[in-house]
C-alpha cells in the first residue's frame, strides 16, 4: 500500500472555452455519451458533465467538466468556471479565423488567472471539413499546450484528447 504503483483515483475539474459554434458542447457529448447532435443549442451559462477514464496503469480520471457558454454576454461568467481548473480546452473551429483569434485571448486570460499549474490544450475542432484551415500547433508550442485536432462530427480525437490531458496531470 501507497507504493509508487499503486493505482491511483484522480478527480479532476476541466473546463472548456472558446467561441460560441466552435463545438465544445459537442466534444463533451461526443466523449461522454459518444453521440453527436448536429443540431446542438448554444449553451446557456454553462453545463456540467462528468466522465470517468482509465489510463493504462489503472490510474483513474474522473473529469468534472464545465462546458462554458461561448457566446460573448457570457464572458464574465467564465472566471466562475475557470477559477481552481486542473484543466483547460480552449477550442476553436480550424475553418475559422476568428474563433482562433478568440482562442488566443482565452490562453491569455487563463495565463493571467488560471491556476499557475494548469494543463492547457488547445483544440482545432471540425477537423472533417476540408476548408483552408487555421493550424495552431505553433501558438500552442510558443505557449506549452498541447495541441490537437479533433472532429466532434467523427469522433476523431476525442478520446485521444482526453487522455492525452490525463497523461499530462501533474
Ligand atoms: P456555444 O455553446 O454557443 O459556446 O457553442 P459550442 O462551442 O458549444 O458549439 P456546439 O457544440 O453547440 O456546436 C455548434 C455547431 O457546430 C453544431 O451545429 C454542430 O453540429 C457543429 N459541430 C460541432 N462539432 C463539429 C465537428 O467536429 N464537425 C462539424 N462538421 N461540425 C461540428
Ligand atoms: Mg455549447
Amino acid at each position: 500500500n501507497g507504493g509508487a504503483n499503486d493505482p491511483k483515483n484522480l478527480k479532476v475539474k476541466l473546463v472548456l472555452l472558446g467561441d460560441s459554434g466552435v463545438g465544445k458542447s459537442c466534444i463533451v457529448l461526443r466523449f461522454v455519451r459518444g453521440q453527436f447532435d448536429p443540431t446542438s443549442k448554444v449553451t446557456i451559462g454553462a453545463s456540467f458533465l462528468s466522465q470517468t477514464i482509465a489510463l493504462q496503469d489503472s490510474t483513474t480520471v474522473k473529469f468534472e467538466i464545465w462546458d462554458t457558454a461561448g457566446q460573448e454576454r457570457y464572458a464574465a461568467l467564465a472566471p466562475l468556471y475557470y477559477r481552481g481548473a486542473a484543466v483547460s480546452i480552449i477550442v476553436y473551429d480550424i475553418t475559422s479565423p476568428e474563433s482562433f483569434h478568440k482562442a488566443k485571448y482565452w490562453v491569455k486570460e487563463l495565463q493571467k488567472h488560471g491556476s499557475p499549474d494548469i494543463v492547457m490544450a488547445l483544440v482545432g475542432n471540425k477537423a472533417d471539413l476540408n476548408e483552408k484551415r487555421e493550424d495552431g500547433i505553433d501558438y500552442a508550442e510558443k505557449n506549452g499546450m498541447y495541441f490537437i485536432e479533433t472532429s466532434a462530427k467523427t469522433a476523431d480525437n476525442i478520446n485521444q484528447l482526453f487522455e492525452e490531458i490525463a497523461k499530462r496531470l501533474p
